[in-house]
């Protein structure tokens, strides 16, 4: 059906601003945060936008850029100031991946990943070495990965197979590890191993481990759908050494920590989510007004219109539940749920939305010099990786069946 009337065509010719998605919540991001998510995105449209492509295109690892995002503090948002970090709250952060993920989604989750390192350092390394750690992760050469996946271990990390074997001073690791985010130019693993043998949670402990050694081979995995720009490893350990100061927590803690990690990393992957489905938007409209079928531009249809309302309906909501999530690991108070919920929702929606792209692109979104074409490929991981969609439905509703 067409609707009657012009489409606007001048951005800002109306009282609606466009760019609120930037703001939602925005009375708690400070003008410095504001300042700082308008110079990665700046930076993220200018520079990696073109870049993502020839990562996508060549299968090539965007770990190219490491040095640029360490340069802009981008590999120490959460690390504390007086260990060379930027200490931003959760909230500009879950914005600045957004703007990254706009135009690189390799990228944004390549820095996702590595934060989700410097977190679980900052709350569960050793006293004797936690600020040495933290320097450390936000120095280049220290990328860092999460290596709790194995080719038989994914939703239920309890059941890792990894063992730490005690050794003198230390620990020595003796396993495969899969699906490793940053697998190849990681230095520093957060590795979920089993150091007993009751069979129970008790016996999982995470360690440390640095990867410049012989006893750690890593491969790539090459042939993924989409996100083809970020590193994907797989890791063999024959003996590979943790000293003892590099236990994350206490024995035992391994599966508390690796599920407390991935809740802020759900923050992360949420706004990936958003950046990708932001993406998508503003090509599916763009496309949609210069695009003329029957004499008109498509975006002049209701059809057209309502796969536009409904993909902004998606994002804003999305935003909404990451800001929800975002503020109340701010301020200290339980986020598991809201992590979830904002997961959830955000990367089915970026799906929907990258979907709606293509479909407003027609056969000119089918083909892989069609930006959309790749973001619909980049956008399917999302409801996978950290916790599927059906994980994250588990984790919000047994919140909900909780006794009070
Ligand atoms: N934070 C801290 N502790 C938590 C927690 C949380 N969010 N959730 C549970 N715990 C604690 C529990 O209190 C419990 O502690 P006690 O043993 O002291 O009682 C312990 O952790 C075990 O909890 P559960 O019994 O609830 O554990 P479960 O086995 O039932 O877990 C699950 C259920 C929610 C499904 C969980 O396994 C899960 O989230 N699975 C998904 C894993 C996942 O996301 N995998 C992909 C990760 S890596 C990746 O994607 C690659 C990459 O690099 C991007």
């Amino acid at each position: 059906m067409m609707v009657s009337g012009p489409v606007r065509t001048a951005p800002g010719d109306q009282g609606y601003d466009k760019d609120m998605l930037a703001d939602t919540m925005s009375t708690t991001i400070s003008e410095d945060h504001r300042l700082l998510i308008n110079a990665v995105r700046d930076y993220a449209r200018g520079e990696l936008l073109q870049l993502d492509a020839k990562w996508d295109r060549e299968e090539s690892s965007c770990c190219e850029r490491l040095d640029q995002l360490y340069e802009m503090g981008l590999m120490g948002l959460r690390v504390p100031e007086d260990h060379g970090g930027l200490a931003c709250p959760m909230l500009p952060y879950a914005h600045i991946i957004r703007e990254l993920a706009y135009a690189s989604p390799a990228v944004a989750v390549s820095v996702s990943v590595h934060t989700m390192v410097c977190e679980a350092v900052k709350m569960f390394a050793q006293d004797a070495v936690r600020d040495q750690l933290q320097q450390q992760l936000a120095t280049p050469d220290n990328l860092s990965a999460f290596a709790v996946s194995e080719p038989d271990v994914g939703s239920d990390p309890a059941a890792v197979k990894t063992r730490a074997e005690k050794v003198p001073d230390g620990w020595k690791l003796h396993g495969s590890k899969f699906w490793v985010t940053n697998g190849l130019t990681g230095r520093w693993f957060s590795v979920l191993a089993r150091a007993g043998d009751t069979g129970g949670n008790k016996d999982l402990s995470m360690l440390l481990l640095d990867a410049r050694q012989d006893a750690v081979e890593r491969r790539p995995i090459h042939g993924k759908m989409g996100i083809r720009g970020s590193e994907t490893g797989e890791m063999n350990l024959d003996g590979a050494f943790v000293p003892a100061e590099h236990m994350l927590g206490e024995p035992g803690d391994g599966l508390k920590i690796t599920l407390s990690a991935l809740d802020g990393g759900r923050i992360g992957i949420a706004s990936q989510a958003v950046g990708i489905g932001q993406a998508c938007l503003d090509l599916m409209v763009s496309y949609a007004k210069e695009r003329h079928q029957f004499g008109q531009p498509i975006a002049d249809f209701q059809a057209i219109q309502w796969m536009i309302a409904d993909s902004k309906t998606d994002l804003d909501a999305s935003q909404l539940l990451i800001d929800q999530a975002a503020l109340a690991k701010d301020s200290g108070r339980p986020f598991t749920c809201e992590a979830s919920l904002a997961k959830l929702f955000a990367s089915e929606a970026a799906n929907r939305i990258a979907y709606r792209a293509v479909q407003v692109h027609g056969g000119s979104g089918y083909i892989n010099e069609c930006r959309v074409e790749q973001l619909y490929r980049d956008a399917r991981i999302t409801t996978i990786y950290e916790g599927t969609s059906e994980i994250q439905r588990h984790v919000i509703a047994r919140e909900m069946l909780k006794d009070a």
